[in-house]
């Protein structure tokens, strides 16, 4: 595994947008996995600039986004559609045609599950996939628990996570329980995985990345059992590990 621990969070978004940028740079029709939360939005901003500058060129790309909330509407300020437009394909060039999100307006969940797993197939698989990680070890919403599962799947979510999320809602109470997420094959299918964490909050779980173990309880754990996987941190995430 590649370890880049950055001085602060604005160093870890440079060294991310830089490695994305090489990604499609190097592969302008990449398949890119894309994931949302807090930890992501400054490396969408430098990408974004980028972008503007000429540096990077979206135009070709396909994108999978890792989760969604579900039910959510789209127009929901919380939704991941929203997040996406707001912080990056509002941004760049990007064809919005060939962009993907697991659909919190389903009406059928499982059906809707089974049909992004095969879009994402059917794009070739993803050629770098970033994820951010929850404070408890999950990656998408892939939740610690006895058993794990692979394929794209509704989910829902430990309080850990709700109460994690609960900052971008009024209150806990309503941030959504249930979720859609790519599962723990479809993200270990990627052909690299660039992951990133700041803050000490996420030091357990980088740890968990970091040390021997495997174990369902860090479901970012497994991600060891992959080729090509880039942790890009900052020293809060890193220190004392
Ligand atoms: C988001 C996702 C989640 C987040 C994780 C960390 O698409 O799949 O796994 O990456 O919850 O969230 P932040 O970055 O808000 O700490």
């Amino acid at each position: 595994m590649k370890v880049v621990v950055c001085k602060n969070y604005e160093e870890m978004s440079v060294a991310a947008a830089k490695i994305i940028e090489e990604q499609i740079n190097s592969k302008p029709e990449s398949v890119m996995g894309f994931a949302t939360g807090s930890t992501p939005v400054g490396m969408y901003t430098e990408l974004a600039k980028d972008c503007s500058a000429g540096k990077v060129d979206f135009s070709k790309i396909t994108a999978f986004n890792l989760d969604e909330y579900y039910p959510i509407a789209h127009s929901d300020e919380n939704s991941y559609v929203y997040f996406m437009k707001e912080n990056l394909f509002s941004k760049v060039n990007v064809d919005y045609s060939k962009t993907n999100i697991p659909d919190g307006e389903a009406k059928d969940a499982v059906a809707e599950c089974e049909q992004y797993e095969k879009k994402i197939e059917k794009a070739g698989g993803i050629d770098l996939q970033i994820l951010g990680i929850g404070k408890n070890g999950h990656i998408g919403f892939n939740e610690p628990d006895a058993k794990l599962y692979a394929n794209t799947h509704l989910t829902s979510l430990t309080q850990s996570t709700i109460d994690a999320n609960a900052r971008f809602f009024e209150s806990a109470s309503l941030v959504p329980t249930k979720a859609l997420t790519m599962g723990m094959a479809t993200i270990m299918k990627a052909k690299k995985i660039v992951v990133l964490a700041s803050g000490k909050d996420k030091k357990a779980a980088v740890s968990a990345l970091l040390d021997d173990r495997i174990t369902t309880d860090f479901p970012v754990s497994m991600l060891k059992m992959h080729s090509d996987v880039t942790l890009v941190c900052d020293e809060a995430a890193y220190m004392d590990l």
